[in-house]
């Protein structure tokens, strides 16, 4: 590999969904780090092959943070081909054309690619099982980001919200002004994760990369669980929210009742249990997201903010 051009200062900074929730935050807080070029859906359509290399090409970055993704779960299950196009088939042509440039290339995943069969957090080198399409075509497009190598970081989230876009957090808020009482599954189990935390723990690991605080891409080019700490199923996040929210927002908290995943069919399966550890990701880059429950606090802070 060449000389790095991600150690230079003033890199430039693709940003692939800047209008998705992690999108918007990661613009935000990589604005100062170098020159942006933020593209969503008006700008390049990820589906279509040419478009999107030829937008790294027109681009010429140094970095590429892949903030898009076909994420719509259910949807996925009837729409295979096109979450496989955004899933597997944009960051393989990502990877590929950073790796061209011997540009840095950060792209994310999903607690989606696991069964839930565990009882205790995922690590990296566990199995991958997706029981759905979304997961299949997430697991696909690491494989391809792998394959393709060079400077790459994949990051595996979950459950991830935020004060912007479509997210558990805005529409249990949402349903609280319809509705008087909610039914909320409680036997999946995962760390819900804000699109702020994640973009934070993103720039502290880009920006000690740019430093050279992480040794070679060799030492640090791999895939790493990145979630908020902690564990709680969608009831108990429920409960959570409006706890809070009744307080900051004051929103009407609904009578929640816990329900099994049974009695609330959707067309995609669900893990039952897709903790990620987050130990690879402290032991090589020395830092750990907040608790699930600090960072709640924050994205509804924002939002109150926001008014
Ligand atoms: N959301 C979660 O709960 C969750 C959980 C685990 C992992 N993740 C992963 O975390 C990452 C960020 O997710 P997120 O929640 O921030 O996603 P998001 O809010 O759904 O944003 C994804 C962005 O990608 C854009 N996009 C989709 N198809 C496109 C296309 N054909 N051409 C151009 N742009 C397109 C979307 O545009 P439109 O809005 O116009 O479609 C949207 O702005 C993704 O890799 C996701 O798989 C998310």
């Amino acid at each position: 590999m060449s000389e790095s051009p991600t150690t230079t200062n003033n890199p430039r900074i693709l940003i692939v969904g800047n209008a998705g929730q992690l999108g918007r935050e990661l613009e935000r807080i990589f604005l100062g780090v170098g020159p942006i070029v933020g593209v969503d859906r008006e700008s390049v359509d990820l589906a279509d092959a040419e478009q999107t290399r030829e937008l790294v090409r027109r681009a010429a970055p140094d970095i590429i943070l892949n903030a898009a993704a076909y994420t719509a779960v259910d949807r996925a299950e009837s729409e295979r081909d096109l979450a496989y196009a955004i899933n597997e088939q944009a960051p393989r042509i990502l990877a590929e054309e950073a790796f061209q440039r011997n540009a840095l290339f950060v792209h994310y995943s999903t607690d989606y690619v696991f069964d839930g069969s565990k009882s205790t957090p995922w690590i990296e080198s566990d199995a991958p099982h997706p029981l759905n399409v979304y997961g299949a075509s997430k697991l696909a497009g690491e494989r391809a980001v792998e394959n393709t190598g060079g400077k790459f970081l994949i990051f595996r989230t979950s459950w991830v919200y935020g004060p912007h876009g479509n997210n558990f957090l805005l529409t249990m808020l949402r349903l609280a002004r319809e509705r008087d009482r909610l039914s909320i599954v409680d036997d999946q189990v995962g760390g819900p994760t804000t699109s702020i935390e994640l973009a934070r723990a993103t720039h502290s690991i880009v920006t000690g990369i740019l430093a050279g605080r992480f040794g070679a891409p060799g030492d640090w080019a791999s895939l790493y669980h990145m979630t908020c700490r902690g564990s709680v199923s969608w009831f108990g996040f429920a409960q959570a929210i409006f706890a809070r929210a009744a307080q900051l927002l004051a929103t009407k908290p609904p009578a929640l009742t816990p329900i099994a995943t049974k009695d609330y069919p959707t067309p995609a399966a669900r893990p039952h249990y897709s903790v990620l550890s987050n130990a690879k990701l402290q032991a090589r880059f020395g830092i750990e997201l907040s608790p699930w429950e600090s960072a709640l606090e924050e994205a509804l802070q924002a939002l109150r903010i926001a008014g």
